[in-house]
């Protein structure tokens, strides 16, 4: 069973497709990710499986029934992209609130709300009003109450976003704590650099078209690059790996490394045997990898020819457009 089954999901907003087929599928117990530019439909995939919003056409699943069922709406938690909860509540007045709505006891609920608050790391602050929070509180209050009724399936959107490092390695490690009791989560996130370091499957979303999909480690190893040292006073024998047919490059700021790309059909073995017969002594060599940013990067690029590298790199690690 799939706790998220999407097939060739389609969803138009009068003359936007902001879904073009989309086809995925969510594990029980994965952290999953869905990772792409502002405007790239993330937010629609999740309004179409919560029902918030009608899918034009496809697919699309939750926990074995279709996506907006009201049954299955009980047994998810969802952290909303822009959610605005009112300041004159008080982090606990809100959990109640929450927590009514979704059926949990009064007896229940003053047990579960400090534990909760608690998980989130703002126990402390409950008793303040809503409005004196910080926007990493506010966002912390907000998974808390994606938890309140201890959902199989966490949905959240841009779960980090707005809150300083420190809250976001914590932020992660709770992601952690609640996938390790055997809750799903589903994040949507334009910060490349959290998905990484905490998602076991990405999908890259880009103007409503799933590009990539796989674990992290898929995505991220180039096949066939090494990255060769040799012992220190040695010298790489460049042009006889190159005249092997291997493209080999040195690589700057490193201590003489070179990286040699393997060609259709080769393994490295040829490469070790002339290095071997030479006499030399190879003390480093490693199968690259690439960032997700990488691949992310050259993904969108071959997806639109001609954009600027440069340009688009500019803010580092988001890849949002507008923030
Ligand atoms: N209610 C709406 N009406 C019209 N267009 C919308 C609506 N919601 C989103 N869109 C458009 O759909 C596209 C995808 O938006 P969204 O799902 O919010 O992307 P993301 O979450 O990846 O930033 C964008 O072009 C956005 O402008
Ligand atoms: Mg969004």
């Amino acid at each position: 069973m799939s706790v998220i089954e999407t097939a060739d999901l389609r969803k138009r907003y009068g003359p936007i497709e902001a879904l073009k087929g989309v086809s995925l599928r969510v594990e029980k117990g994965q952290i999953y990710g869905l990772l792409g530019q502002n405007g790239a439909g993330k937010t629609t995939l999740i309004k179409v499986l919560l029902g918030i919003v009608k899918l034009t056409d496809g697919r699309a699943s939750l926990l074995d029934a279709p996506a907006g069922a009201v049954e299955v709406r009980r047994r998810v938690g969802y952290l909303p992209e822009d959610h605005a909860f009112p300041g004159y509540h008080t982090g606990y007045s809100l959990m109640d609130y929450y927590g009514a709505l979704y059926g949990v006891p009064a007896a229940e609920r003053a047990k579960k709300i400090p534990d909760t608050l608690e998980l989130v790391g703002i126990a402390g602050r409950m008793h303040s009003k809503i409005k004196t929070y910080s926007k990493g509180m506010k966002q912390r209050l907000g998974i808390a109450q994606a938890l309140m009724h201890d959902p199989e399936l966490i949905i959240l959107d841009e779960p980090t976003d707005g809150v300083d490092p420190m809250g976001r390695k914590e932020i992660r490690d709770l992601m952690g704590q609640l996938k390790a009791k055997g809750h799903t989560i589903f994040l949507n996130s334009h910060l490349l650099g959290e998905v990484e370091l905490i998602c076991d499957r990405v999908a890259i979303l880009h103007k409503g078209v799933v590009v990539r999909e796989g674990t992290i480690d898929e995505l991220t190893k180039t096949k066939g690059t090494y990255v060769l040292g040799l012992m220190s006073g040695q010298t790489f024998p460049a042009d006889a790996v190159a005249q092997l047919g291997f493209p080999v490059r040195p690589l700057p700021d490193t201590a003489g490394h070179f990286e040699v790309t393997l060609v259709e059909g080769k393994t490295i073995e040829p490469v070790m045997k002339l290095l071997a017969e030479r006499g030399l002594t190879v003390v480093h060599i490693v199968e690259k990898k690439q960032s997700l940013e990488d691949v992310f990067m050259k993904t969108v690029e071959s997806a639109e020819p001609g954009v600027d590298r440069k340009q688009r790199r500019r803010g580092a690690r988001p890849v949002g457009g507008e923030n």
